[in-house]
């Protein structure tokens, strides 16, 4: 019966034939690179020259950031066990949560949101209301400080990209708009992040904020493979690993009674 085929508008298979959102694969294989292929797969059509930049530029800003962060860790840990590649790069993307990686989903929700609340408004405005609201809720904004980078040198190259293209947006101009406010507010100075500006620009793209986390992990992953294949190859099963020394403060030695 009709209502029991299931459905999906993805990939069209046949014998001898691939046809991705209807394109050939051959041609695809040819004609697109890999961050144009994302972007037709996820959005359903083929980009444009500023978006294929930008989505290029964004899959490649976080491909890593050294052995320190908790994906890494959570990789090179289970690959450390004596586990296969496959254990250890699903172990990298389970440690990816709202504070590592994660910030571009919260952060696109939140800039969506407010800047469909605020049409017809200056996103001046609708900053300086959302940096109010975040006061009174203690909630930190997601996609803005960082514990190393005073500014984030991948954000600054991902705007510059947005601007020699023409590409911009209310989700951009709120991004750019909350850092000012942020600061008027805090004192602090918080800069945008690298995962605060993928947030403004897939926004401004037009994607669904519940695809962010996927930008993240679509981009780690070839780095995430790169420890998992160094853990494997230079480094023996079972050694010691971790950021820093820990010390036990449970409680101390007790017997059973
Ligand atoms: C990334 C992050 C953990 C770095 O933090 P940090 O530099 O170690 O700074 P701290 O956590 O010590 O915070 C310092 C102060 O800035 C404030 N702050 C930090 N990030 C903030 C944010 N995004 N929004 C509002 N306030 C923020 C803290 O509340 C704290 O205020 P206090 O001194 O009055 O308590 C932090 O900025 C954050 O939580 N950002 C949001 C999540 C995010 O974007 N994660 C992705 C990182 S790439």
């Amino acid at each position: 019966m009709a209502e029991d085929i299931w459905k999906t508008s993805i990939t069209e298979i046949g014998p001898g034939k691939i046809k991705v959102r209807g394109y050939d694969i051959a041609d695809i294989m040819e004609k697109l690179s890999y961050a144009e292929t994302v972007y037709l797969i996820l959005k359903g059509e083929l980009p444009t020259k500023a978006e294929a930049a930008l989505m290029n530029a964004i899959l490649v800003s976080s491909i890593d950031h050294g052995a320190s962060p908790p994906s890494v860790l959570g990789t090179r840990t289970v690959m450390s066990g004596g586990n296969s590649l496959n254990a250890a790069l699903a172990g990298g993307v389970l440690v990816i949560g709202d504070a590592h990686g994660g910030a571009i989903e919260q952060s696109a929700k939140i800039m969506q949101q407010w800047a469909a609340r605020g049409e017809g408004r200056s996103m001046k405005e609708v900053a300086a209301d959302l940096v109010d609201w975040l006061g009174q809720t203690k909630i930190r904004m997601p996609g803005f400080g960082h514990r190393l980078h005073k500014v984030d040198p991948r954000t600054g190259k991902l705007f510059e990209i947005a601007a020699r293209y023409g590409f911009s947006g209310r989700h951009i101009e709120l991004c750019r708009a909350i850092e000012t406010a942020l600061a008027e507010k805090t004192g602090k100075s918080l800069p945008i992040n690298v995962d605060g500006a993928i947030a403004a620009v897939i926004s401004d793209m037009g994607f669904d904020w519940r695809l962010g986390k996927g930008f993240f992990i679509i981009s780690r992953m070839p780095g995430l493979l790169a420890h998992a294949y160094e853990e494997m190859t230079r480094e023996k099963p079972m050694r010691k690993l971790g950021p820093l020394p820990y010390e036990y403060d449970g409680p101390p030695e007790r017997g059973m009674k």
